[in-house]
């Protein structure tokens, strides 16, 4: 599904300011619709022009006036509406992606089957973008083979259908079927705007497991030593792999507050380095591919005291530290045949070398397949929502990782991931 609008339809994609792309939001008639709103805020509070499609039934949960005052656009929901502008056809062709969320059973049995029943339906149609639909519905809905059938037959077709999460759902029951959170979903969709392609399912089958944010070492009950790591490179890892089909384990220390959980990922909670090793150990024993993508403490304190260390006239007590064993390390000793393991490390230059050269050197002291290498300092990397860097291969390779999402760079790590799989 790749658009060829910028060429195909002149002035389509992109405006005279050369500025923002066009997203067709599609909003389906389920209660997660009232969580389309927040991704509308979001996509456009990120510069993109969104044009909003409910259908008919979307209207029951969310008023059209809402989707018009937050877009600044109008809604339609049929065909027969601005009968000479032929809405579908100029929206399908302007859209340089297609998100519909959230996307119901009905949804989506009629864009598989190439129904064009109402506007949204049409518009999915004509579009040649990337198109990303977002399931929302209950369980047994999500589990019937019918539905099963349509969301085959759309991804074999190059559609992005999102693994839905599992969580509670409408009234009392839970299971999987509620729609990821909108971060999630507009994370997805810069993605699929940066990449301009779709997201294979290249992992369909894979184990992964993936740990993320940083290590605290506890000094007493209430101080420890930690890091700046979000954890967002990790969840962004966690995320593409399992949307591009693997059995993902999310193996997380302490994040930043605001990462919503990956949708359809299994959670490891861990806190301190040891509590990391011991579950990556074991998760990893069984793993197509292990990433480490925590920041894990080099040095804890040689000591934790049970009680608050307690202020004094004869000034602060001397801190002794112990080293951490290197888990990435231990991991590449101990992994069964054919498994990948995955590093990362954050350099900057010095009179030693560059970065590159700080990278290589650490690449081959660890072990691993494969490193991405990221230059670090004056804002670049940490708590940031993007990322940039190289990916260096035990085997010689490099490649230069440009400036995007962190999901693009996870999507450039799965891409040289599945090559090597192969
Ligand atoms: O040596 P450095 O900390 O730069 O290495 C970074 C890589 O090693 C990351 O992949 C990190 O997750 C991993 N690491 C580890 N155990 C440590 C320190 C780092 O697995 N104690």
């Amino acid at each position: 599904m790749r658009s060829d609008s910028n060429s195909d339809h002149g002035s389509g994609a992109h405006d005279s300011a050369g500025a923002t792309p066009h997203v067709v939001l599609g909003v389906a008639g389920g209660i997660a619709a009232y969580k389309a709103c927040e991704l509308l805020r979001r996509l456009t509070e990120s510069g993109h022009r969104v044009r909003v499609i409910p259908t008919e039934s979307a209207l029951n949960f969310v008023g059209a006036a809402t989707f018009e005052a937050l877009s600044g656009q109008p809604v339609r929901t049929g065909v027969f509406a601005d009968v000479p502008e032929v809405a579908h056809v100029r929206l399908g062709r302007q859209a340089e992606l297609v998100v519909v969320a959230p996307a119901t059973a009905d949804l989506l049995a009629r864009a598989a089957h190439g129904r064009a029943d109402d506007l949204l339906t049409a518009t999915l149609l004509t579009a040649r973008c990337p198109v990303l639909l977002v399931p929302a519905m209950h369980t047994e809905m999500w589990q019937h083979p019918a539905t099963r059938d349509n969301v085959a037959l759309l991804r074999s077709r190059g559609v992005v259908v999102l693994d839905p999460a599992s969580g509670r759902l409408t009234g009392v029951d839970t299971g999987p079927g509620r729609m990821p959170e909108p971060a999630e979903i507009a994370e997805f969709a810069r993605l699929l705007l940066e990449r301009r392609d779709a997201l294979p399912r290249d992992l369909t089958g894979r184990r992964v497991v993936v740990s993320a944010g940083g290590t605290r070492e506890p000094l007493d009950p209430v101080r420890f030593l930690g890091n700046r790591s979000s954890g967002r490179q990790g969840y962004a890892l966690a995320r593409v792999a399992t949307q591009r089909g693997a059995h993902v384990t999310l193996v997380r220390a302490h994040t930043a507050e605001d990462l919503v959980a990956p949708a359809a990922v299994r959670l490891v909670d861990t806190g301190t380095a040891a509590q990391l090793r011991e579950a990556m150990l074991a998760e990893a024993a069984s793993a197509d591919v292990v990433v480490m993508a925590a920041a894990v403490a080099d040095f804890r304190p040689a000591e934790t005291i049970a009680h608050k260390i307690k202020k004094s006239d004869s000034g602060p007590p001397p801190l002794s530290l112990a080293t951490n064993p290197d888990i990435l390390v231990e991991l590449v000793k101990n992994r069964p045949p054919g498994q990948l393991v995955i590093g990362f490390a954050a350099e900057t230059g010095d009179e030693h070398g560059d970065v590159l050269h700080h990278g290589r050197a650490k690449l081959d002291r660890k072990g691993c397949d494969l490193l991405v290498v990221n230059a670090v300092g004056e804002g670049k990397t940490f708590e940031q929502p993007d990322n940039a860097g190289w990916l260096l291969g035990a085997d010689g390779g490099q490649l230069e990782l440009p400036s995007g999402s962190k999901a693009l760079l996870a999507s450039r790590v799965w891409d040289a991931v599945v090559a090597r799989l192969d």
